[in-house]
């Protein structure tokens, strides 16, 4: 998928504006689902690990195995997307993520739980590229930057959405374990409530329009000529229509071999974009929004006071994304990122240190005096700058940072080194926080924390304000 630009004959009026920002936001219900889905299995975890037996490590497969899906998806949404069209691609992820919930939350063993969970990360994955690329082929160039923001405050708010309804389910049903409606647990009723969500997206995905990129490329011109002029505002469609297609011209010569390049194998912009891909995982952002209810508790706080505190987590990281919005441009991509590692590495020591302190293990594990607020302020001072900073940054520099001839196959390969290190620092979480001690699963990401600030400080170029000038395409075509 290519991104989509604006002549300068276009005329966009505010209707086009109110037409593109609802398609945006019925677009980003994908990101909310997102957000729900990989957040939602935070206030259920205990349950499960109950309820089947788990031990540290199968349980940490259990959450894990989405992640692995979400890789997946991540590889083969693009194509799929090509071949199928963008709607058809959605509406099947929409299905998927239906089909997930339903299925996660009548599980009757750890086995169908995990192939569930399976089935709903390549939803994920799907969402997490289709959405992106979706919203940059019906935006408008001028406001393309803040309607693709709209993604990653779409998952934060799917994220909140998802502890808010754990955290109500298991008050009104008095504990996770709880029965509430029909006989079913409280924990099986926060993954069923996913499927309204899902039911809500595959009506919208088929209501909305398709991209003129793929009608135009299924030689549907008319069609895409009145969704550019309708949805993006452009006058002169014929002129655009050709703009696209000699577009296409030049993208369709790209390939994975493009890719391979003189920095072992590949070209070096591929390894920039897959080590913040990486590193936005390996400061361990995901442990906290998967795992905080199970930590909380285990460091004294009481069930529902764990639960409250990830809500009230879940709300910073939406407010933060704004900070984000206004900043990105302003600041400029690598400063942002500079802020963010010093703030995040402050946060995640305070935590490191505070867990140190633990007395006892497992169940019994509490932390004296003061650690157990410093722990809250350290782990919430961490959420705080990487909303702000690292959380939609890297998602807009590998957006942004690759040559227009292999963007799309390079955002897919790069997006898929995220899936896969959120999943490796998922899995090894519970085992190594029961068995080696919680503080060295956060000494880890303090380090890692500081390896991202000397990353962006020697590798990361700027591209703030160069992308349009130095990719002839994203302004033209
Ligand atoms: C980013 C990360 C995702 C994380 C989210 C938290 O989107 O890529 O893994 O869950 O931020 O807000």
């Amino acid at each position: 998928m290519s991104g989509n630009g604006t002549e300068p004959e276009a005329e966009q009026s505010p209707k086009h504006l109110a037409r593109v920002i609802a398609i945006t936001v019925a677009a980003a219900v994908g990101g909310l689902l997102f957000g729900f889905d990989t957040a939602v299995i935070n206030g259920a975890v205990d349950s499960i690990q109950g309820e089947f037996d788990l031990s540290p490590s199968v349980l940490g497969f259990t959450v894990a195995i989405t992640l692995l899906g979400c890789a997946a998806g991540a590889w083969f949404a693009g194509g799929l997307a090509d071949r199928w069209g963008r709607k058809k691609v959605m509406v099947a992820a929409a299905i998927l993520f239906a089909v997930n919930s339903a299925g996660s939350a009548y599980a009757f063993s750890e086995w169908d739980l995990m192939a569930w969970r399976l089935v709903g990360g390549l939803a994920i994955g799907i969402a997490s590229v289709i959405v992106p690329g979706y919203i940059a082929e019906i935006a408008p160039s001028k406001w393309r930057g803040g309607l693709a923001s709209v993604q990653q405050l779409a998952i934060t708010v799917g994220i909140f959405a998802a502890l808010l309804s754990d955290a109500s389910l298991a008050n009104a049903a008095g504990s996770a374990d709880g029965e509430f409606w029909w006989g079913l647990a409280a924990w099986r009723w926060m993954l069923l409530v996913g499927v309204i969500p899902a039911v809500v997206y595959g009506i919208l995905a088929l209501v909305i329009p398709e991209s003129p990129q793929f009608l135009i490329r299924a030689g549907r011109d008319a069609e895409a000529a009145r969704v550019l002029s309708r949805v993006s505002g452009v006058s002169d469609t014929d002129g655009k229509i050709g703009q696209i297609r000699e577009s296409f011209e030049r993208e369709d010569r790209a390939s994975y071999r493009d890719l391979r390049g003189p920095a072992f194998g590949l070209q070096p912009i591929l390894w920039v974009g897959m080590a913040i891909a990486a590193l936005q995982q390996l400061v361990g952002i995901n442990a906290i929004f998967y795992y905080s209810t199970t930590l909380w508790k285990s460091v004294g706080f009481s069930e529902s006071d764990s639960f409250t505190t990830s809500v009230i987590t879940s709300v910073i990281n939406v407010a933060m994304t704004f900070v984000a919005i206004f900043f990105v441009d302003r600041v400029g991509r690598r400063r942002l990122l500079l802020i963010g590692s010093v703030g995040m590495t402050v946060g995640l020591l305070a935590a490191t240190l505070a867990f140190l302190q633990a007395e006892g293990t497992g169940e019994e594990l509490t932390l004296p005096g003061a650690w157990g607020p410093i722990a809250l302020v350290g782990a919430n001072l961490f959420v705080i700058f990487f909303a702000a900073t690292w959380g939609p940054v890297m998602w807009v520099t590998l957006g942004e940072m690759f040559p227009n001839r292999i963007r799309s196959i390079a955002l897919g390969v790069a997006t898929m080194v995220n899936w896969v290190f959120n999943f490796i620092v998922t899995l090894t979480f519970p085992w190594v926080s029961e068995n080696l001690g919680l503080w060295i699963m956060y000494a880890a990401f303090t380090v890692f924390a500081v390896l991202s600030f000397i990353f962006v400080r020697t590798r990361l170029p700027e591209f703030t304000g160069k992308d349009l000038e130095d990719n002839a395409e994203l302004s033209t075509a």
